[in-house]
């Protein structure tokens, strides 16, 4: 399937549509739209989307803590096109350009209903479960030296 991926500038306008399909996704559903807490750190992150037929379709968002951790955080994938594939050739592309920035492990906060996903996406759980917007959590890491 045609899916590209494109480093997205933050505060352009596509990273303003990328928002809006995350809070689509990752908000709205849960009753909330996204809070200032929600964005404010996107200044420092990388902002990746994925285009079906030139659609925005999928996001993530990455920051290199260090030259060997990076964290991946708001992982979404348009509701309709969930349970395609499209998450894990998001994911696939994300740990390829975290490696390309010299990251040898990854982390991210996952939902735990998303835990499954991550696991197929090779990454483990580490640390407790925690509460988050009333869902639980937990911590998932990959190794990717
Ligand atoms: C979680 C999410 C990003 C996964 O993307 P996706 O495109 O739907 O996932 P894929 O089609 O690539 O799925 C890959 C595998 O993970 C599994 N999977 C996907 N979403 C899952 C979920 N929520 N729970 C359990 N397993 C899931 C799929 O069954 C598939 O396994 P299979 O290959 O054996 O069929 C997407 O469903 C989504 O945006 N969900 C809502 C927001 C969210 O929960 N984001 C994560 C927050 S941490």
């Amino acid at each position: 399937m045609p899916l590209e991926f494109n480093i997205i500038n933050y505060n352009s306008p596509e990273y303003q549509k990328a928002l809006r399909l995350r809070e689509d996704v990752m908000r709205k559903p849960l009753g909330l739209l996204l809070s200032e807490e929600d964005v404010k750190d996107d200044g420092k992150r990388i902002h990746i989307g994925g285009y079906y037929n030139d659609e925005l379709i999928c996001g993530c968002s990455l920051r290199i803590i260090h030259h060997k951790i990076a964290h991946i955080y708001s992982v979404f994938v348009k509701q309709e096109l969930q349970n395609k594939g499209f998450g894990q050739r998001l994911m696939a592309y994300a740990e390829n350009y975290a490696k390309s920035q010299g990251a040898k492990r990854l982390y991210v906060e996952g939902r735990k209903a998303a835990k499954n996903f991550y696991q197929k996406c090779g990454f483990s759980s580490c640390g407790l479960e925690y509460i988050d917007m009333n869902i639980v959590h937990q911590d998932m890491r990959k190794d990717i030296a």
